[in-house]
């Protein structure tokens, strides 16, 4: 082999060798371990808990605030402004599965493996408007949170609506 072949050949190798590598690389001959779930990415992390508390003194932008124990006081009145409004968000938000009459019979009703509550029954009655309030805002079993979707008063306009609903009605 003359030197200038050997030059030659050095060369070839030296152009191919990333290929080489790449193509070792690809077909995981050389594995290097990525992690490809999502879920443990860092943006996912920042946002596990334990959530912090509102600094000590802060004020709420929306409504009052409600400690985790207490049930939220009905600051809007039951007027005919507030019926109106609760009850076209109750029929958005509410009535896929709970049924526009507050039955637990709407078309979702079925996925669910507790019904949706009857909310003209005894028990929803009974409950304080607060306890309603506390299950828009943070879900209650199956049923997810609305909060996103409402705003505080539409909130208070859909619990209003509620205590309406006929309890005999069809
Ligand atoms: C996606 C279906 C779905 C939607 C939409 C929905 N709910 Fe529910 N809701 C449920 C289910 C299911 C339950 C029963 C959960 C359980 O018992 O585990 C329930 C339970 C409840 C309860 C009883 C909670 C308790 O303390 O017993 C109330 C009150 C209630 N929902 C109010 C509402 C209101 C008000 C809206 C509209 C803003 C709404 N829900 C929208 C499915 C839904």
């Amino acid at each position: 082999m003359t030197p200038r072949t050997r030059r030659g050949l050095a060369i070839i190798g030296l152009v191919l060798s990333p290929f080489v590598v790449g193509l070792l690389l690809t077909y995981q001959v050389i594995r290097i371990p990525i992690d490809t779930d999502m879920a443990r990415s860092q943006a996912v992390g920042y946002q596990d808990g334990p959530r912090i508390l509102p600094p000590l003194g802060a004020v709420p932008l929306q409504g009052e605030a409600v400690g985790p124990d207490e049930f939220a006081r009905n600051p809007v009145p039951a007027d005919d402004v507030s019926l109106q409004r609760g009850k076209i968000l109750y029929d958005i938000q509410c009535a896929v599965c709970h049924g526009e009459r507050g039955r637990g019979d709407g078309p979702l009703a079925g996925y669910f493996t507790r019904t949706p509550e009857n909310l003209i029954g005894s028990e929803a009655t009974a409950e304080f408007d607060g306890s309603v309030y506390l299950t828009i805002l943070q879900g209650f079993g199956e049923m997810p949170s609305l909060a996103e979707n409402l705003t505080v008063r539409e909130r208070w306009d859909i619990v209003n609506y509620i205590r309406t609903l006929p309890a005999g009605g069809k």
